[in-house]
């Protein structure tokens, strides 16, 4: 049904938002928000690439240019709400108008303790990136986007949003606040010619796992899984063009992904006893919660 009514909207405001957007993407200056970047440069769009690391932006916006694409590298941290603003002011400028697409994609890993053991410092750092940075982002664009009469919001969360693994509880609440800002803001947005897609993958072939706060036995643990699971980031930034320009609310694009969003819909107390089931089984190979990535 979320298919149809995808498909009957993509058809009915009969665009393909991906191409020759006037983009911006946070977070780009790596992993899922490079590839974004790449392949929004491919489809003929302008890219305004953003990251708080600068010069990995920097980096990334030079990748887009040698591809033939027009990019803009800015430093941006998205939790803070006026470097927000300031990013939407100056791609505004760069642009000549508001931008037609906006990836909100800067996130953190976290994870490894159990709740009452993370640190509130880590629990308030995860939100302020993963979930505040993408309040920010939707509180300052959809309100541009909305006045243009058209144009594209994805939210980047994770299969964490609606499957909660043990030990990573400031993630999956950050994540999980992503998905419903996602389909209060879809809901919001109906019809206004402004279309909203929530990706939410498993595991990415990325930096996020060594750039995070994770415990190093979990993270070990999580790295070796997104080596031998892992989607490419290419891949992953791809199937979530694609499916938000079939005009797709929620974007899995996994096979896993999608496995436990049925499993978890329809059989959640089996998912819950599953996932602690698991824990109970991993957690003793989890001795060593010494090194932190921060
Ligand atoms: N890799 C995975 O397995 C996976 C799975 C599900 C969801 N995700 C989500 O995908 C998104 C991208 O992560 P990734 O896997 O590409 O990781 P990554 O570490 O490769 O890239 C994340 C980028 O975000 C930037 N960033 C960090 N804090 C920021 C801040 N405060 N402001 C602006 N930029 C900031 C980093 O500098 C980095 O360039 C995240 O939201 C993540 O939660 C990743």
């Amino acid at each position: 049904m979320e298919r149809l009514m995808g498909r009957l909207t993509g058809h009915l405001t009969g665009r393909r938002r991906s191409r020759d957007a006037r983009a911006v993407v946070t977070g780009a200056g790596s992993g899922i928000g490079r590839s974004f970047a790449l392949e929004l440069a491919r489809r003929g769009g302008s890219v305004v690439v953003s990251d708080v690391d600068e010069p990995s932006a920097r980096r990334t916006a030079g990748m887009v240019e040698d591809a033939g694409g027009k990019a803009l590298a800015l430093g941006c941290d998205v939790s803070d709400a006026d470097a927000v603003a300031t990013l939407a002011r100056d791609a505004a400028d760069w642009f000549a108008g508001p931008p037609t697409l906006v990836v909100n994609n800067a996130g953190v890993g976290a994870g490894g303790d159990l709740v009452g053991e993370v640190p509130l410092e880590d629990w308030q750092w995860t939100l302020g990136i993963n979930l505040w940075g993408v309040i920010h982002g939707c509180h300052v664009f959809a309100p541009l986007l909305r006045e243009a009469g058209g144009g594209g919001i994805i939210n980047v969360a994770s299969a964490a949003s609606y499957a909660a693994a043990p030990r990573m509880a400031a993630y999956n609440v950050s994540k999980a606040g992503v998905l419903a800002l996602s389909e209060t803001l879809a809901a919001e947005l109906a019809g206004s010619g402004v279309h909203v897609s929530v990706l939410c993958p498993t595991f990415v072939k990325t930096n996020i796992i060594e750039a995070g706060r994770i415990t190093s036995a979990s993270g070990s643990l999580a790295g070796t899984l997104m080596k031998v699971t892992g989607m490419s980031p290419d891949r992953v930034a791809r199937t979530c063009l694609d499916a938000h320009d079939r005009g797709a609310l929620y974007v899995m694009p996994q096979l896993d992904a999608k496995a436990t969003w049925e499993l978890k819909r329809h059989a959640p107390r089996l998912y819950t006893h599953g996932a602690g089931l698991l824990e109970r089984v991993s957690g003793p190979l989890r001795t060593d919660h010494a090194t932190k990535g921060h």
